[in-house]
């Protein structure tokens, strides 16, 4: 990058030019999320500032930013910030980055609780990450008592401060199972398990690569966490709850095969998300 000085302007349009050969995505974007950043400011301020000229400093942060960038790291872990459901989260590599089809997730699960008229339900978040599921419900569903687990501490740090940042009240629990809870106290489980195959995880884009692995590992066959919550979860959710899970676009038939051999679980609903494909799963206790 020369080093002559640079205005906001002619910054954004020399990096959006670079990114777009370079091949990365939504280089415009990138270029005015970054310098946004580093200015501390929102991207509306470069529009109406465009003539502000920029220090060597703010340069060379910038240059050291877009390496990052090139290199496929998440712009969410650079900016250590990810939107989601309107609101802004903390991210960082401890965490992955919360994703469209988990705001489904959320969706699905509001229904289902106002659908049984659910006042002041107990939720379960398992696997929680950035906490961005628990706050949501906790926002959302203001009598709501949250709770949520991960097996990863330094998750859990990042989700504290998410609920922190939002205010709201969440019990926050460091398990990797569900053994430390009492039998019938949730209203609903919810999670996003780890449900991508071993195998599969290297074959993905290289900015997956920089999440933890521990939040994708489904195992062998994907369905490892998503079993066991499926031979589990029953225990801990009262008569009448319901365990939502988000899961991969192509499982449907293995999870309906797993719920068919457990007479814990009365059935199963799907939900399609925005992409018209099938990543949520509702499933009822059987109480009968
Ligand atoms: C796919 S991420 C979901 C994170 C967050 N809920 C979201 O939707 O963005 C799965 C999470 O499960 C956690 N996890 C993996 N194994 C676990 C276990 N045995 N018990 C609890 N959490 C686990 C991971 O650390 C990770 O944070």
């Amino acid at each position: 990058m020369p080093t002559e000085t640079w205005t906001i302007k002619r910054l954004l349009q020399w990096t959006t030019d670079f990114l777009q050969k370079k091949g990365v995505d939504a280089p415009r974007l990138t270029a005015e999320i970054l310098l946004a950043h580093i200015l501390k400011k929102d991207r509306l301020y470069l529009y109406v500032h465009y003539d502000q000229p920029l220090t060597l400093y703010e340069l060379a942060t910038f240059k050291k930013l877009l390496k990052r960038r090139l290199s496929h790291e998440p712009l969410a872990y650079i900016i250590e910030e990810q939107a989601f459901w309107s609101l802004s989260f903390k991210v960082t590599p401890a965490v992955i980055i919360p994703r469209p089809e988990t705001e489904r997730l959320i969706e699905v699960s509001l229904e289902i609780i106002q659908q049984r008229g659910l006042t002041l339900p107990w939720i379960l978040d398992w696997g929680t990450g950035s906490g961005v599921i628990a706050v949501v419900l906790g926002k959302e569903i203001k009598k709501a008592h949250m709770v949520a687990t991960d097996i990863s501490f330094p998750a859990l740090k990042v989700a504290k401060e998410n609920a922190f940042k939002h205010k709201v009240k969440i019990d926050f629990v460091l398990a990797r199972d569900l053994t430390l809870f009492k039998s019938t106290v949730f209203d609903i489980i919810v999670s996003n398990p780890p449900y991508i195959k071993t195998e599969d995880i290297p074959t993905l884009a290289p900015e997956i690569q920089y999440e933890p692995i521990e939040a994708l590992d489904g195992g062998e066959d994907g369905l490892k966490y998503i079993g066991y919550l499926l031979k589990k979860a029953h225990v801990y959710l009262k008569s009448k709850g319901y365990l939502i899970m988000e899961i991969g676009y192509n499982q449907r038939k293995s999870i309906e095969k797993l719920i068919a051999s457990l007479p814990c679980w009365k059935g199963a609903l799907f939900f399609k998300d925005y992409a018209g494909l099938e990543r949520v799963v509702v499933i009822e206790k059987n109480h009968g």
